[in-house]
């Protein structure tokens, strides 16, 4: 199995076929993953990268595990500690971590297509960590993955994104992979948190929790992005908690075999209720442990392991 493609940038660009491919290696990757020990020699001799302008904790840490399970070699860039301090550009970062052999860039940028920018100055592959409001098609594959575990497929299947829908990119990639895979996807949320754009999407969208979560088979939760908002677009966030916080008596309208996910980190009591986010329908940490798999596919995909390494 092999990706028709050279870097993964987004999901909106990714056929539904490269999409099948990542998920049906990632549950091979699990195997790997249950395993007493996890490493094989797949990826030894590639060096990856992690490029990081914005802070990450699941991202970066399991793009780094995947990484070394494969054992690749694993670098680690942190703009807050690095000469992007004294001015340099992104372009100027980039060209300076090829000239030093690396086979595969993982960045995360505040800016929307600071991943595609990268991926003109370098020979090396390029993967998505997450692109200012643009997209996280690894958050995307991993919640899909996550999805279709619980439920055999992703077609037929309804999905209510619930929250701060303009400032996320995994709500994006959350939206071009669902539908191309056949999920119905609806946008929950008030006027202010939905993008102007959304009219063009492929979603349904609704302005009421209750209604918006009605009979669905997945609710998947924002966290409010604070550190990305202009003042004032709802009037607190003891109202936001009010009418649109998930809590167990909303949740009650999903289908009874309802999945809760929330991509992480958690605004606990703000947009999801504790009880909600630690209890019976949340598969949270499957997601996070979803996304280690999700990564390690990738990084063998687009590097081209060798099946012999991955099965010994
Ligand atoms: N979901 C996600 O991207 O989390 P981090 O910001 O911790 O990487």
């Amino acid at each position: 199995m092999t990706l028709s493609q050279k870097h993964v940038l987004g999901l909106q660009d990714m056929s539904a076929q490269d999409m099948l491919c990542v998920l049906d290696q990632a549950q091979e990757m699990k195997e790997i993953l249950s395993r007493p020990i996890k490493k094989v020699p797949t990826l030894r001799g590639k060096s990856v990268v992690t490029v990081f302008f914005e802070n990450s904790t699941r991202t970066r840490i399991s793009f780094e595990t995947a990484a070394k399970t494969l054992s690749a070699d694993v670098t680690g860039f942190s703009a807050s500690t690095s000469s992007v301090q004294k001015g340099e550009s992104l372009k100027d970062t980039i060209l300076t971590l090829s000239a030093m052999a690396a086979d595969v860039f993982v960045i995360r940028h505040q800016a929307s297509g600071a991943a595609e920018f990268v991926s003109r100055y370098t020979d090396a592959h390029v993967i998505n960590a997450g692109d200012g409001q643009h997209e996280h098609p690894t958050q995307g594959l991993l919640d899909m993955l996550t999805i279709r575990q619980h439920k055999g497929r992703i077609e037929g299947l309804t999905v209510a994104i619930v929250g701060d829908i303009t400032h996320s990119r995994v709500a994006r990639s959350n939206i071009w992979g669902l539908t191309r895979l056949g999920a119905k996807v609806r946008l929950v949320g008030p006027e202010t948190l939905l993008p102007a754009e959304v009219r063009q999407l492929p979603v349904e969208v609704f302005h009421d929790l209750r209604e918006g979560i009605r009979d669905c088979d997945v609710v998947n939760v924002l966290r409010i992005q604070l550190e990305r908002q202009e003042a004032g677009l709802f009037p607190s966030l003891r109202e936001y908690a009010q009418r649109f916080g998930l809590n167990s008596n909303a949740l009650r309208e999903a289908r009874p075999d309802v999945l809760v996910m929330h991509p992480g980190p958690m605004n606990r009591g703000v947009e999801i209720a504790a009880d909600v986010a630690d209890g019976e329908f949340s598969v949270v940490e499957e997601q996070v442990s979803n996304g280690v798999a999700v990564r390690m596919a990738l990084l063998y995909l687009l590097l081209g392991g060798s099946d012999d390494a991955v099965a010994h």
